[in-house]
């Protein structure tokens, strides 16, 4: 059992103590990450971005993220781990489930799913079964081709009211954290006080119960270019605990993510 579960995860947003998380795709890096006081990594379906080099997430699949999600846990056995389900591997409870399962048996405390209401009846399945759930919402790479593109979503009132029915929807259904990501920060807000689970912010804004930065992206070497929402962390301090540290550092004390790396 990891030493951290999802009741120390409930009695860190209950006493405000934010958490944070980071992706990660190995055990070095799984425990590097540990050591340094991180909280939950995400095996995110980003590894099909940054270490399979596509132009998005499509093409990862539940064996990859089995693979990656057993090299994490191999790193950590205290860490909370979340595994990413990816692009139609989750549109039915049974294949929710049949897939959720591999990922479990892989090491995952957790497994995260992007959508709104319509994951209703998967996510109650899941739970039943024994799975903890977090739901994705916002910027869902998954859906970069509906969207037309990496965009910012929930600017216009009637998304944003939609977005936080969607959120409520989630929790009811047995969801038992969120990711929030590339909305307004004053949205993030609401959702987060709309909702009794932890909320995970990525381009959020820093009024979410915790935050989350893709591990490349803290160092600087994301496809050449640092996003808005992001810190080069490693140019600041030149050394990877460090940057690691610091990133967890000003997260707990509300300095990162500042007013710079906010959407209005
Ligand atoms: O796949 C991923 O890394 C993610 C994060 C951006 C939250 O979903």
């Amino acid at each position: 059992m990891s030493k951290i579960t999802v009741s120390t995860l409930n009695k860190m947003k209950a006493e405000q103590q934010k958490i944070t998380a980071l992706t990660a795709y190995d055990a070095s890096f799984a425990k590097l990450f540990y050591d340094n006081g991180v909280d939950v990594v995400l095996v995110g379906d980003s590894l099909g971005m940054v270490l399979q080099g596509g132009d998005d997430t499509l093409a990862v699949t539940n064996t990859d993220i089995a693979y990656h999600t057993r090299c994490v846990r191999a790193g950590s056995r205290d860490l909370f781990v979340i595994a990413d389900m990816p692009f139609m591997t989750y549109s039915s409870p049974l294949q929710s489930c049949e897939n959720a399962a591999q990922l479990m048996r892989a090491g995952a405390n957790m497994v995260k799913l992007e959508g709104g209401e319509w994951l209703y009846d998967s996510i109650t399945a899941l739970t039943q079964q024994g799975i903890p759930v977090c739901g994705h919402l916002g910027l869902t790479p998954q859906s970069v081709h509906v969207f037309g593109g990496f965009k910012i979503q929930g600017r216009i009132e009637e998304q944003a009211k939609k977005m936080i029915t969607d959120a409520q929807a989630l929790e009811k259904a047995g969801a038992q954290m969120i990711v929030l990501e590339c909305i307004p920060a004053e949205l993030a807000k609401r959702i987060t006080d709309a909702v009794d689970i932890p909320t995970i912010g990525i381009g959020a804004g820093n009024q979410t119960d915790g935050q989350i930065l893709v591990m490349h992206d803290l160092v600087g070497i994301s496809a050449g270019y640092i996003p808005k929402f992001s810190k080069n962390f490693l140019l600041e301090t030149g050394n990877m605990p460090d940057a690691v540290k610091k990133y967890c550092n000003d997260v707990k004390s509300g300095t990162f993510p500042s007013v710079e790396h906010e959407f209005k």
